[in-house]
């Protein structure tokens, strides 16, 4: 005899809203804090991931140096997050991305492998006067992916590029508003005022953190174009799609019981406990960094 077998709700239709990130394992880094600002909103789009932050301190910036030592780098931390048991892997760094991120999506093709660009397109969209200004570093600024972004999608407006060497720098000291980073901050606007642009793009995963001093020197009528919030929902959609999949074939409940206990961990090159003491600055997060073997 065959019992009827109540049908249940299909798990393959997890929707946006009713997925927080069970079972997932992601691996979020950068050169250094600034891809802090990407695990923040990566944290609230899924908080019951397992989420694991690389900040490679002791080899920022990346914004002044070449490709191939930016590639090098991308290829020590992805493999470190690897062997972590990651499923993802969110390059939280703009300079990474426009070097490397083809290197490691040929290496590690069956792997979700998100990247970051700075927010062109939504910022002409924005823009009323179609006067744009992009603050990003040198790295970007001349890569051929941003070459391609602009003739993409900054043809509808006056695109002024200020590249911010330095600056990065200046915020891994874990300080937000000094002199010194005002005076920064207020040089590389220059450009933009003189420009009269109404909207700016943050091109770096670092300078979110100093978003209030851009903004009072840019003035108050400026939109300040951050695409962290986009970038996590990107993460927490290839995520979610990955975990139906996963349902569909009856194999998450070992990717749940893989993906361990929820919680957020941290790695840097650098000195574990300025990550430590930012973080929970930064992020209100409390998780005692390790040191990247
Ligand atoms: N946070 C990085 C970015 O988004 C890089 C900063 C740096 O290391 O120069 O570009």
């Amino acid at each position: 005899m065959t019992l009827p077998v109540a049908p249940g709700p299909d798990p393959s239709q997890t929707t946006a809203a009713s997925y927080l990130g069970q079972g997932a394992r992601i691996g979020v880094f950068d050169s250094g804090l600034g891809g802090l600002s990407v695990l923040r909103a990566i944290r609230q789009h899924l908080p019951q991931a397992w989420l694991g932050y690389v900040a490679d301190s002791a080899y920022a910036p990346y914004g002044e140096q070449d490709e191939g030592y930016i590639a090098a780098r991308c290829d020590v931390i992805s493999r470190f997050l690897l062997a972590q048991g990651v499923d993802t892997i969110v390059v939280a760094c703009n300079t990474a991305t426009a070097a490397a991120v083809h290197i490691l999506r040929a290496q590690y093709p069956h792997l979700p492998i998100i990247g970051v660009e700075p927010g062109v397109k939504p910022a002409v969209a924005l823009s009323v006067n179609k006067r744009v200004g992009v603050l990003a570093t040198p790295g970007t600024l001349s890569s051929d992916k941003f070459k391609h972004l602009i003739t993409t999608h900054g043809q509808q407006a006056l695109i002024v590029t200020q590249g911010c060497p330095g600056l990065a720098k200046e915020i891994e000291q874990g300080q937000l508003d000094t002199p010194r980073l005002r005076a920064l901050v207020d040089g590389f606007c220059q450009n933009l005022k003189l420009a009269d642009v109404d909207t700016a793009v943050l091109g770096c995963t670092h300078y979110p953190f100093v978003a209030p001093l851009f903004q009072s020197a840019l003035g108050a009528g400026v939109i300040i174009v951050d695409t962290s919030d986009a970038v996590a929902r990107h993460t927490a959609d290839s995520c979610r799609i990955r975990h139906a999949r996963l349902v569909h074939h009856a194999q998450a409940t070992s990717a749940a019981a893989l993906s361990g206990p929820v919680s957020t961990q941290l790695w840097t090159s650098g000195d574990p406990e300025h990550l430590t003491d930012v973080a929970r600055n930064w992020l209100a997060l409390d998780a005692h960094a390790g040191l990247l073997t």
